[in-house]
């Protein structure tokens, strides 16, 4: 998904909205966009949605974001949205393994409960300083981690730490990019607030894209465009790709580790990368 756009819970007006434009992915947020009071209308809202034959019908991913671990929602959220065409469950503020192995019990248990066959997968959110000490932890806990999805706005903002300093945001991504390698689960961008500034996000995404991020988060619909367009693999990138499994094809046959492509040295960690292009893009639903 190179595109997630957020829709808050409690604004179902734009839930159908969002369904017909171009985000890869929708991420109906119970967390941070509802307040309290109004959890359990979320709730209800999202629960409706997910199930509505407009939503099932949709190619696009349906991710929910419940609440956190620490709070007394996530129990509620998970009942009420797991199953019914959600293909991720979106954890906020993760801070260990342990963490994870307690969220896949209690969605175990919610399949169970709603009688959903296929696990559903867990994307957990690195936010908090303790969170992104232990990022490769979480995504190595348990094989439901689908990725790792970055948070700055929880991340920076309570600490001052300034939120469009690049070299702020450069050493989080890469970290945590570090993290999703080592446990080999793909890593997403995080939102960028301020949506009327369209160049401030696309410098954010390309710095992510550069990164070997798959995709950013979206506040606004205007955003949609620019995430799927950065992320957007190049034609040219992608026939090298192909031309590099092909070649490395024909030098196994030779017995050969290392071998030349359009004048350069290749070898296998240039063969990881030409692998992974092609894995990303046969995942994404706008292939080029
Ligand atoms: N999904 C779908 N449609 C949306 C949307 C969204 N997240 N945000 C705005 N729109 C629609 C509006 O309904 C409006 O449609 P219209 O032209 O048919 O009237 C159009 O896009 C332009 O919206 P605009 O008036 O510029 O935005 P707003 O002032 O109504 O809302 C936000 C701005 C930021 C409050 C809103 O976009 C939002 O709630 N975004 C998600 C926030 C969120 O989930 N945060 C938590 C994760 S970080
Ligand atoms: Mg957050």
């Amino acid at each position: 998904m190179r595109s997630k756009l957020f829709v808050p819970g409690v604004r179902p007006e734009l839930f159908a909205k969002a369904l017909a434009g171009d985000a890869d992915a929708l991420s109906l947020d119970l967390e941070d966009s509802v307040p309290g009071a109004r959890k359990q209308e979320a709730r209800a809202h999202v629960s409706a949605f997910v199930q509505s034959a407009a939503a099932l019908a949709s190619a696009k991913l349906v991710v929910v974001r419940v609440n956190a671990l620490d709070t007394p929602h996530l129990v509620e959220d998970l009942g009420a949205v797991v199953g019914h065409g959600v293909g991720l469950v979106n954890l906020p503020k993760v801070e260990s393994a342990q963490d994870v192995l307690a969220a896949v019990a209690l969605l175990e248990r919610a399949e169970a409960a709603n009688g959903v066959a296929s696990p559903t997968g867990l994307l957990a959110t690195i936010e908090t300083p303790r969170g992104l000490r232990r990022a490769a932890e979480i995504a190595a806990a348990h094989p439901r981690v689908a990725g790792l999805q970055v948070g700055l706005a929880d991340l920076f903002e309570p600490h001052g730490i300034d939120r469009r300093d690049p070299a702020n945001i450069h050493a989080v991504l890469f970290a945590v990019r570090m993290a999703a390698a080592e446990a080999g689960v793909p890593a997403w961008d995080a939102a960028f607030a301020d949506f009327a500034d369209e160049q401030g996000f696309r410098v954010e995404a390309g710095m992510a894209r550069r990164l070997g991020y798959w995709g950013k988060s979206c506040i606004h619909p205007r955003q949609v465009a620019l995430a799927n367009e950065v992320f957007m693999p190049d034609a040219a990138q992608i026939a090298l790709a192909r031309r590099i499994v092909a070649g490395a094809r024909e030098a196994a046959q030779a017995g050969r580790g290392a071998f030349v492509v359009d004048g350069r040295m290749v070898d296998l960690p240039f063969l990881k990368r030409a692998e992974a292009l092609l894995a990303s893009i046969d995942s994404n639903p706008s292939k080029p």
